[in-house]
């Protein structure tokens, strides 16, 4: 078997460094600074955060850079070391729904957003971003983005002094709903800028207070197996999912799922159950050995919301108890939900899973919005090369493209760099 192909965390001096270059480069002068953000892996309670529930992601040592200089006449020079060629000039108060539209977007979205709070003149900038968030891999590169620009306007703009990272990850959330087209409900963004360094964030999407949880599994690394894979038929399922979720919660009389205890389940199936008959025609697209049929659509989505929560809490106990069997076994279950109920894992994710698993990991589960993404693992330290490895032998026996992979290190929320 040829290498693998590991996805390494960038040292930020070397970073630092070469922004100031290229930005020297591509807008002449020098920045006022460099801020980081990092990527997140979620290690459970995933499509809860917009139900208002639990989830525990932590932020990765993998991080999306950006130089800043402020300007005061509120024009936008937005640049990416990745992609050279592709500059976009405007100005905050023209940044709207179509533009700059890209990963642009995700920069200019979050002036537009601020501009509600102060100057647009004041929140002119030439931005120049360098990432080293696996790009596509469902590891949040583009929250990554959103909050190391968010932290740059922060520090750069005196209006802005008294703006809470809260506040600018509610931001970052609006700037991608509203402006760069994409559906997220909080997770990312929050950890992305208010993670602890060395623990794992338990977020309570109710009003996004967190407690942090120290990651208590010495020995044990959490490895995460980037699939590659996205399908692109899954486009859209992501805002289908959050519609019947709301859909329900109406039916049920509730706020919002979160309201519906695991205890008041079976009650809740029922009703949602009534008058229906064979499952619906929703189409997921996904694939793996589904265990689950003829129930209705809504009744199985709000069972992996409900059941989901549970687990965060009970995962976050097992943390607690260093109980690395049952962290094990709760991703797993995590896993059979969100395939079998949920229906928003796919062959690759499935496969990362078993092979992981097969291997020896004590429990495993996709990550993230799904639909091809990143897989997580949770693995004894010493058996992680040969988890990857097997993981990399079932790819090729399938006859897919092989995973990348990398560590999860639980790292520090956004900071400046210099
Ligand atoms: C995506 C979204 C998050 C969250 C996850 C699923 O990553 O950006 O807000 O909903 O999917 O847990």
């Amino acid at each position: 078997m040829g290498e693998l192909t590991w996805s390494r965390a960038a040292d930020d001096t070397v970073v630092a460094d070469g922004l100031l270059a290229a930005f020297g480069e591509s807008f002449g002068g020098e920045p006022d600074g460099v801020w980081a953000a990092p990527g997140r892996v979620n290690l459970i309670g995933e499509h809860t955060d917009y139900n208002q529930g639990f989830c525990l992601p932590l932020a990765l040592a993998h991080r999306t850079y950006v130089a800043v200089r402020s300007r005061d006449d509120g024009g936008l020079r937005i640049g990416s070391r990745q992609a050279p060629d592709r500059t976009w000039e405007g100005t905050v108060t023209e940044v709207s729904q179509d533009s700059p539209g890209g990963w642009a977007s995700y920069v200019a979205g979050v002036a537009a957003v601020l501009a509600e709070q102060v100057d647009p003149a004041g929140l002119g900038a030439d931005v120049l971003v360098d990432g080293y968030v696996p790009l596509g891999a469902g590891l949040s590169s583009s929250a990554a983005l959103s909050c190391s620009a968010a932290l740059a306007w922060a520090e750069l703009v005196p209006g802005l002094a008294g703006v809470d990272r809260a506040e600018l990850a509610a931001a970052c959330v609006r700037a991608e709903n509203e402006y760069a087209g994409a559906a997220t409900g909080g997770m990312d963004q929050s950890v992305s800028l208010r993670a602890v360094d060395e623990h794992a964030l338990l977020i309570d999407c109710r009003d996004f207070s967190l407690t942090p949880v120290a990651w208590t599994l010495p020995g044990h690394q959490v490895l995460v197996i980037d699939t590659r894979a996205h399908h692109s038929l899954a486009d859209g399922q992501y805002g289908k999912r959050r519609a019947t979720c709301e859909r329900a919660a109406a039916t049920l009389g509730v706020g919002s799922l979160r309201d519906v205890g695991v205890d008041d389940l079976e009650v809740a199936l029922a009703t949602l159950g009534e008058g229906h008959g064979e499952r619906s025609d929703e189409g997921s697209g996904a694939s793996g050995e589904r265990r689950v049929s003829g129930e209705p659509e809504e009744v199985r989505r709000v069972r992996h919301v409900v059941t989901e929560n549970a687990r965060v809490l009970d995962l976050v106990a097992a943390l607690r108890e260093r109980d690395a069997d049952r962290v094990g076994e709760l991703m797993l279950a995590s896993h059979a939900s969100l395939r079998d109920d949920y229906e928003v894992s796919c062959r690759e994710l499935d496969l990362a899973v078993a092979a992981a698993v097969g291997a020896g990991a004590l429990g495993a589960r996709m990550t993230g919005g799904g639909f091809g993404g990143s897989a997580i693992a949770l693995v004894e330290e010493a058996a992680v090369e040969e988890v990857a490895r097997a993981v990399a032998a079932a790819f090729d026996d399938a006859g897919l493209e092989r995973p990348h992979f990398l560590t999860a290190v639980p790292s520090a929320p956004a900071y400046r760099v210099r």
